[in-house]
């Protein structure tokens, strides 16, 4: 019987296989590593032991094909349920999010001489934008489109915003991936990106930065969060952001979490909005 698990495997391994099929031009080998991992588990173990593939493309590559196939041998994620621990105020993910709000606390200003543009980029039930907006003096004048694909979360975030009766608060339901999404409230004042680069490729980590002057008014606050679980890429991502005109003003990374939350802030020009440009793709 094929589960649906062994499915994603066997579908995982084919999709290996024709990315990387010998071309002649052996320069890196892979024992598909990975395979061998899931190998352990199944009845496949003998098929993917035998697998050897010899290709001439980037060790970058081989390591998104390898994220690719183990993340196409998990189940996908449930988005509602993976809201369940911001019910427990001391588990991780409620103290992440006591840190994403009062970064955006002081990213919002005392004085607003004009109306402020908010963006939250895969929002799921918003908790950290309406937590916060619902004591902001100023919330009347604030404009915040959240993103968030799944229904269960729109809706259960449309009741908040109800119940909040927080009027210029427009919640979304589409892929935030696209910057279609983003039409009409681009540029923005703070964007939120919390959630995302740890269920996106590392090549769509970069490019979600590279765009990210399309979304940003000058002065901007960006607000994102990352697993420092090895391999931790937070450096790289801290890097980009500095070679690509923004200035870190925090990073919080508490010792006994594997959370962090950055906070940069955009010193370059705006961009147009390209609506047809996509930025990433979830993976899990
Ligand atoms: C890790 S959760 C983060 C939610 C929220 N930002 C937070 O920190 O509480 C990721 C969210 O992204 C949503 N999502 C996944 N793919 C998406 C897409 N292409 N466009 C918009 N939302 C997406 C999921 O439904 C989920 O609610």
């Amino acid at each position: 019987m094929f589960g649906s698990v062994a499915f994603h495997r066997v579908a995982a391994i084919i999709a290996a296989t024709l990315v990387l099929g010998p071309d002649g031009r052996a320069q890196a080998s892979w024992d598909v590593a990975s395979g061998q991992a899931i190998a352990t588990h199944g009845r496949f173990q003998p098929i993917m032991n035998r697998i050897h593939c010899h290709c001439a493309v980037a060790s970058s590559s081989l390591v998104q094909l390898r994220d690719r196939v183990f993340t196409m041998s998990r189940e996908p994620t449930d988005w509602l349920q993976w809201h369940t621990p911001y019910h427990d105020p001391a588990s991780p993910l409620s103290r992440r999010l006591a840190i994403v709000q009062q970064q955006l606390k002081w990213a919002l200003p005392p004085l607003l001489e004009r109306p402020l543009r908010v963006i939250s980029i895969c929002a799921g039930q918003g908790n950290d934008v309406l937590g916060v907006l619902q004591t902001y003096p100023h919330a009347d004048r604030v404009h915040a489109r959240l993103v968030e694909l799944d229904e269960r979360n729109v809706h259960t975030a449309l009741k908040q915003v109800e119940a909040l009766q927080l009027r210029g608060i427009e919640v979304k339901c589409g892929d935030a991936g696209r910057l279609a999404a983003y039409e009409g409230i681009a540029p923005a004042d703070i964007v939120l990106i919390c959630g995302v680069f740890g269920n996106i490729s590392e090549a769509d980590i970069f490019r979600t930065i590279d765009a990210l002057p399309q979304l940003c008014g000058r002065g901007a606050s960006v607000i994102w969060t990352r697993t420092r679980r090895a391999p931790d890429i937070t450096p790289a991502i801290r890097r980009y952001f500095a070679e690509h005109a923004f200035v870190e003003t925090a990073f919080d990374a508490p010792d006994e979490v594997e959370f962090s939350v950055g906070v940069h802030h955009f010193v370059g020009g705006p961009q147009s909005l390209q609506p047809d440009h996509r930025l990433f793709s979830f993976v899990v």
